[in-house]
């Protein structure tokens, strides 16, 4: 039987990486997709003929698009996992005032890289990735989505981070019931920190021992998700060395209750077809 494909973004550095060791020694094939050329390369390279670099800037969907096509040749035809963890702090800050103005006096819009990359890019790359895993030999696959603790909680000094792995939490929750009945399972893990090039560096200097979580408790939580084909839609905090298994929070009343769990057929009535 053929090996089991990976393509897992932002795989030059940080978790993207530990992963794609983890699944290499596992006896999988991993296509590294990144923006950071010279290092994914170079990495790439010394991990040997079972890592394929290609160097993609995910917020760009034409860029998205040839990653997996070639990832899906290159794999024989087959692709098992897509892990959607490329992600970067805010480019611009909302809550600032450094307004920039066009020739015209217009103000310029707000910088949203993250928003692009933390976000759209996930959505365009599941819509890909769903395309051809279709197509596996037994169609299906698997979606691992990196949000953040500040999906479930927030960070104020990074509203669009926030705002975006919030997102992932809501996509991942309406999305992995549905996509499970094409066997395909869509989860999303939830870290706390874990001392990578994401956090600025004199910060990771001085963070706290005690609350860091350590990259075994990402590749746990990988590995909890890839052992088990009855779970689409979940959230998983990562925080230490545990995985806390995150669900929606509480209904305030029956109404809530019935809307969120019972009014389904109103809903796939309404949305048979897109609204345009
Ligand atoms: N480190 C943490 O504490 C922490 C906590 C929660 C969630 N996360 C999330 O984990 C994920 C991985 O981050 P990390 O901590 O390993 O950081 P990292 O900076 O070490 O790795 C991120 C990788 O993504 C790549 N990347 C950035 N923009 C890209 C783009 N447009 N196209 C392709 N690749 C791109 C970078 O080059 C880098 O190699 C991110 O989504 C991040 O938001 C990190």
């Amino acid at each position: 039987m053929s090996q089991p494909i990976a393509v897992i973004t932002g795989a030059s550095s940080g978790m993207g990486l530990a992963v794609t060791k983890h699944l290499l020694a596992d006896g999988w094939r991993v296509v590294m997709a990144d923006v950071a050329e010279e290092d994914g390369k170079a990495i790439a390279a010394e991990l040997g003929s079972q890592a394929l670099f290609c160097h993609v800037d995910v917020s760009s969907y034409q860029q998205q698009a040839d990653l997996f096509k070639k990832a899906f040749a290159w794999g024989g035809d087959r692709l098992d996992l897509f892990a959607a963890n490329a992600g970067i702090a805010d480019t611009q800050f909302l809550h600032e005032n450094d307004y920039r103005y066009d020739e015209s006096g217009t103000v310029m819009p707000l910088n949203l890289k993250a928003m692009d990359v933390n976000l759209t890019a996930v959505v365009q790359g599941i819509w890909l990735f769903k395309h051809y895993a279709r197509q596996n030999k037994v169609p299906g696959g698997k979606i691992i989505i990196t949000s953040s603790c500040a999906g479930l909680y927030h960070m104020p000094t990074n509203p669009i981070y926030t705002a975006s792995k919030h997102a992932l939490v809501g996509l991942t929750r309406a999305l992995g019931p549905v996509l499970d009945r094409q066997n395909i399972q869509v989860n999303a893990i939830c870290p706390a920190f874990v001392p990578t090039a994401l956090c600025p560096k004199d910060m990771l200097d001085r963070f706290p021992n005690e609350h860091i979580t350590p990259m075994s408790t990402v590749i746990k939580a990988y590995d909890t998700f890839l052992g088990d084909d009855t779970l689409s839609g979940q959230t998983v905090e990562l925080s230490l060395d545990q995985l806390y298994f995150r669900t929606k929070p509480d209904y305030p009343n029956e109404s809530q209750h019935w809307l969120a769990e019972s009014s389904a057929s109103f809903w796939e009535e309404a949305y048979k077809e897109p609204v345009s």
